[in-house]
């Protein structure tokens, strides 16, 4: 049983997944069709099992390398570890060049869809071109091997230009949600030092213009509190997409057009060695500061290409694949730019919201370009049925053959709606679990292969080894619950946390010996297959965006009315998880509204803008106390219970048990 106790923040994951998994019996048998065609065959567990180091030898000689590796796995620097490590590659030579050297430079690579609704059609040769001028142009500014370079766009052709011509010269991408803030914008530059800033004038998003220079021109101008953050940046460089008027720093600041139009499209690759760096992407931390896990490339570039044939079943030369994520989540990284591209599939990229201008714009897209295969999130799954199966029913969805979900655990309603309004009952869906630190997808059903369950995961892919242990690190039996472990290395696991290597090894190594702590829990059903039941630490997941209750507290805590703040994530029915904040004013300050919505908002606006939009509150509650143990621990459990409307749990731990009624009694008279 997962407990309080062992992980710190831990709970007893959500309910209301503890209580589908007690009632979810249904299970639906592979498509034989499907089976007779699919890249992946039960085969391929037995190969895995037998030699997993073989199986993913195999996988990495799928790609292309420019001095082949001979030793697959060294681990001993547990639990840094190196694959594949004496071999040498590029990353852009294998999601482009190779394509058009191999005859596929008329392949289109992406049916790329702007919100306002221009178009624009891709091939592999005219990637090829765009990478090449882009290497070039960064070339020119100075930017090389092992530089960082922050990447802060909105989801449009040029974001996977820019990605690409940074693996192409060994520059090291750190590219940021266009969702975040100034601040956390100053955060991740100033982390990884980066060099250059690759940003818009802004991007489209619900028919409006949103803003991006200006936040970076915030986030790099010298403050009180940071005089000297950013000193690293030496140029920024912006992709005119919206034609909002841009405050200008002449020196610094550059367009894109302007250095990257007239470079020469030839440009020579940079071979890097298998564990140079590919990137880093800022995930939340415990401690409040983001941190920066990165990649390397040939053991990454392995497990997203590997897991991207074999969960999607993608066939390049018919299938149309859609990935909704944006690239500045791993999701778009390994699903959109590395996997799909190193496959050499035709996708479609998307750079607004679905319901812009009408509720149907997803749908519409999917008949227009005859996608085959859809990847997307429970959230937006839960926020369709809402609108009503009416809007997809009216668009043809025929062409569909394969639905795929991430981010979080999708509840059985969801799936059945997934399956039968969009999947037209014929097509299979992947619930794919895997995290920013995995790098590629570790567990999911293979379409032909596994059955599905309405809300499991279903089991490792081939080469993965996970188990579900309790407290004491052992393995638990079927039909318990307890921890996600992984207990062997494998090829697209992250090395580290930039510039931290303790912070990697306590995170993620010291809960249990030997093994890979994921912060989730997780049960076994009675045949053996795992079902996601959410984290056991302080992280939240808003909308498969990841939040801590920490980062959260401290942005609160660092507006002026604000004593204390406690968050909790509570259950959503659209967002999966909401954050809600409990926070108790200062009596010393003057001026503080009395009325505690005037406040809540207020503070909305602080979290929106020290973090983002994606992290405001969904409520904010004004408190007299906030329940803590006797060593003053807050106790988020009881927290989360008022936060959805239950029953206080026990409060025999708290230091004052009659604050529990307080807040209860304080917000029963609010309402
Ligand atoms: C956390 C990782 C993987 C890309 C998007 C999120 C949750 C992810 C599932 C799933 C249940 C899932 C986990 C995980 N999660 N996929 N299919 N079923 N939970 O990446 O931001 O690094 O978050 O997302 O809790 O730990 P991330």
């Amino acid at each position: 049983m997962v407990r309080d106790a062992h992980v710190p923040g831990g709970h007893v994951p959500s309910r209301h997944t503890l209580e589908n998994l007690h009632t979810e019996t249904r299970t639906f048998a592979p498509l034989v069709g499907m089976a007779a065609h699919a890249n992946a065959t039960g085969y391929e567990y037995k190969k895995a099992k037998a030699d997993s180091l073989e199986y993913w030898r195999e996988a990495a000689l799928r790609l292309s390398w420019k001095q082949p590796f001979t030793e697959i796995l060294d681990w001993s620097d547990a639990p840094v570890a190196r694959w594949f490590h004496d071999g040498t590659l590029n990353a852009c030579d294998n999601a482009v060049d190779r394509h058009v050297r191999e005859g596929r430079g008329d392949r289109v690579a992406f049916h790329f869809v702007g919100e306002p609704g221009d178009t624009q059609t891709l091939t592999y040769a005219d990637m090829l071109d765009r990478v090449q001028r882009a290497a070039n142009g960064l070339l020119s500014l100075g930017v090389g091997k092992g530089d960082r370079v922050a990447i802060y766009l909105p989801q449009i052709p040029e974001a996977v230009v820019a990605m690409l011509a940074c693996a192409r010269i060994g520059a090291i991408h750190s590219v940021i949600f266009g969702g975040f803030s100034a601040e956390s914008l100053r955060q991740r530059i100033d982390d990884a030092e980066a060099k250059l800033v690759i940003t818009a004038d802004g991007g489209n998003r619900r028919g409006a213009h949103l803003a991006l220079k200006p936040l970076v021109d915030e986030a790099l101008a010298p403050t009180a509190e940071h005089p000297t953050a950013c000193e690293s940046v030496k140029h920024v460089l912006t992709v005119k997409r919206t034609g909002q008027e841009t405050a200008w720093q002449d020196g610094r600041d550059l367009w894109w057009h302007d250095v990257v139009d007239p470079q020469l499209p030839e440009h020579e690759p940079e071979w890097v060695e298998a564990e140079h760096p590919l990137f880093i992407l800022y995930t939340s931390g415990t401690t409040g500061t983001p941190k920066g896990l990165y990649h390397t490339t040939g053991g990454y570039l392995t497990g997203v290409a590997h897991t991207h044939r074999i969960v999607f079943d993608i066939k390049p030369e018919t299938d149309v694949y859609w990935c909704t994520a944006d690239v500045g989540w791993v999701t778009g990284h390994s699903y959109i730019v590395y996997g799909p591209m190193i496959n050499g599939a035709t996708q479609v990229l998307y750079e607004g919201t679905p319901n812009t201008p009408h509720e149907g714009r997803w749908w519409e897209i999917i008949q227009e370009y005859k996608v085959t295969i859809l990847y997307t999130a429970p959230t937006a799954i839960r926020t369709f049925m809402k609108w009503g199966h009416a809007i997809p029913d009216q668009y043809d969805l025929t062409s569909l053959r394969l639905l795929g979900s991430v981010g979080e655990p999708i509840n059985p309603e969801a799936w059945m709606w997934y399956r039968n309004v969009i999947g037209g009952d014929r097509c299979p869906i992947v619930d794919t679990w895997w995290q920013t630190e995995t790098g590629s997808i570790l567990i999911s059903p293979l379409p032909g292969v596994t059955a599905t369950k309405p809300g499991s995961a279903m089991t490792a892919i081939p080469g993965i080894a996970v188990e579900v242990v309790d407290d004491s690190g052992a393995p638990v039996r079927n039909g318990e619950g307890g921890y996600l472990v992984i207990t062997e290395p494998w090829p697209s696991m992250l090395r580290g946390i930039w510039g931290d290597r303790h912070r990697y090894q306590s995170t993620y190594w010291n809960h249990f010996d030997g093994m890979y702590f994921a912060g989730d829990g997780a049960k076994k059903d009675v045949d053996g297959d795992l079902w996601l039941m959410g984290r056991v630490d302080d992280v939240m997941n808003v909308s498969g965006h990841r939040l801590t209750t920490t980062e959260i507290e401290h942005a609160l805590v660092s507006h002026p009315w604000v004593a204390e703040a406690a968050v909790v994530g509570a259950n959503d029915e659209i967002t999966g998880q909401a954050v809600v904040a409990f926070v108790i004013v200062r009596s010393d300050v003057e001026g503080i509204p009395t009325d505690g919505e005037a406040v809540a908002t207020a503070l909305r606006n602080h979290v929106r803008k020290q973090i983002g939009p994606l992290a405001k509150p969904r409520d904010i509650l004004v408190v007299a106390e906030v329940p803590k143990t006797r060593s003053g621990k807050i106790m988020r459990r009881l927290l989360r219970d008022v936060a959805e409307n239950r029953p206080v749990g026990d409060v025999t731990t708290l230091a004052d048990s009659s604050v529990m009624d307080a807040i209860r009694e304080g917000l029963a008279a609010g309402k």
